[in-house]
């Protein structure tokens, strides 16, 4: 029985409570969940026994005597790995472990910002970043983007008007390989044009490059960090999309003025040891024969969803077609709103992410959704894609049943 009373206690400023959790739902095209049956299950068996075998009794030390910013061999095959990928010149003391890199966004944040600070976002940006950022009271600016990312010509304007009104943005916040939602990659010429606005500006990047391993053809730019040769540059990644998000294992690479004061936000006493220690024993071996084939399956995956869509929507969903990662984000007809859909198909067992929630632009997104195609089955896709196409007609009338239709809406 609990029937003591919290609320007085409370301090002001909270944020609202969480809902109670009540299971995921029948067809979820939600979150950045991914393929149950690509995770490398035997693998991590194998590393999880050679390691504990090896160095268990480490487990007796905090930060299994590698310091406060994580285990030592994760942190060196980090330095290979984004050397290699991204052109990322890195020693492990320049890198810190953290628990997810939603755990980077805090310490970045932590340490730039203040409440009535102004940041710059892609105007479609991760929802954790964007609830974060309201959160501290922050000013967010959305920079709309094409199919090669960030928009240069907006960014340089929406420089140019905040610095006539005195304000410096304390970062422009990227998400350049794979964007989030859009799924986008940034080319080499943009990001040098983005760097050339951000030292004229004197604003750091945050690239947030999550998605990075999960390109169809392999091939990515090098990074922003990598190409930056005065520091300005906050990198961040993780595990969660190429090996496992309940591993909530991802990185910063940071400069050490930056690097130095997040280590004194970072409080936890180190990110979960047994995670760094069983991904630094399965990676080294295995992670460049993993990706590939996880990308092929996501790559089958999303084949699927662009065709159930195409039968059960016709022309009523628009997407591009994405060149990596896990979501599809599409355009219905401009009178669906997507936050009411939500709440109908969710009804109906069906998970979707309402643009507006994906976007400083609520108008712009209102009739936009994500769907991430990774983790239901080929075969969920399309009974999902079924459900949702019926009741966002029963709701909206759209689509029609026949996928000839006349294209009522833009
Ligand atoms: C752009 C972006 N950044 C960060 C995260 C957080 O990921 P994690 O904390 O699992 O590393 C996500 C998760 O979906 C994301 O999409």
């Amino acid at each position: 029985m609990s029937n003591f009373d919290f609320a007085p206690l409370l301090p002001a400023g909270l944020p609202a409570p969480a809902s109670r959790w009540t299971g995921l739902a029948k067809y979820s095209f939600i979150g950045g969940n991914n393929d149950p049956d690509q995770v490398p299950v035997d693998e991590l068996i194998e590393a999880v026994n050679a390691v504990l075998k090896r160095e268990g009794k480490s487990l007796a030390t905090y930060g299994l005597a590698s310091g406060p910013q994580g285990y030592r061999p994760l942190r060196e095959f980090l330095c290979s790995k984004l050397k290699r990928d991204a052109g990322i010149v890195a020693t492990a003391d320049g890198i810190m472990i953290v628990s997810g890199s939603l755990q980077a966004l805090d310490l970045v944040n932590q340490t730039l910002l203040a409440r009535g600070d102004t940041v710059i976002v892609e105007q479609e940006t991760y929802q954790g970043t964007l609830n974060r950022l309201t959160r501290l009271g922050v000013n967010t600016v959305g920079i709309p983007l094409d199919g090669e990312g960030m928009r240069m010509d907006v960014l340089a304007s929406k420089l140019a008007e905040l610095k006539a009104k005195g304000i410096r943005p304390k970062y422009i916040y990227t998400i350049p390989t794979v964007q989030n939602p859009t799924g986008t990659i940034m080319p080499e010429s943009r990001r040098a044009e983005l760097l050339k606005l951000s030292q004229e500006y004197g604003v750091p990047i945050f690239e947030d490059d999550c998605y990075a391993d999960l390109i169809w053809d392999g091939k990515r730019p090098p990074a922003i960090h990598a190409m930056a040769d005065n520091g300005s540059v906050i990198h961040i990644g993780s595990f969660s999309k190429s090996i496992a998000p309940a591993l909530r294992v991802g990185f910063i690479v940071a400069p050490w003025e930056m690097m130095s004061r997040m280590l004194a936000l970072k409080t936890d006493a180190g990110s979960g040891a047994l995670e760094q220690m069983v991904l630094a024993e399965y990676c080294a071996p295995h992670f460049t024969s993993h990706v590939p084939k996880l990308t092929r399956g996501l790559r089958r995956k999303l084949d699927t969803l662009m065709e159930a869509l195409g039968e059960q929507f016709g022309t009523s969903a628009e997407f591009e077609d994405p060149k990596g990662g896990i979501f599809l984000w599409v355009k219905l007809p401009d009178n669906v709103d997507t936050l009411k859909l939500y709440q109908a198909a969710l009804a109906a067992g069906v998970a979707i992410n309402p643009g507006p929630e994906w976007s400083t632009n609520k108008g712009y997104a209102g009739s936009r959704l994500r769907l991430c195609f990774a983790s239901p089955s080929e075969q969920q896709i399309r009974e999902g894609v079924a459900v949702l196409a019926d009741v966002c007609r029963r709701e909206f009338g759209v689509p029609v049943r026949s996928a000839n239709i006349e294209r009522k809406h833009g």
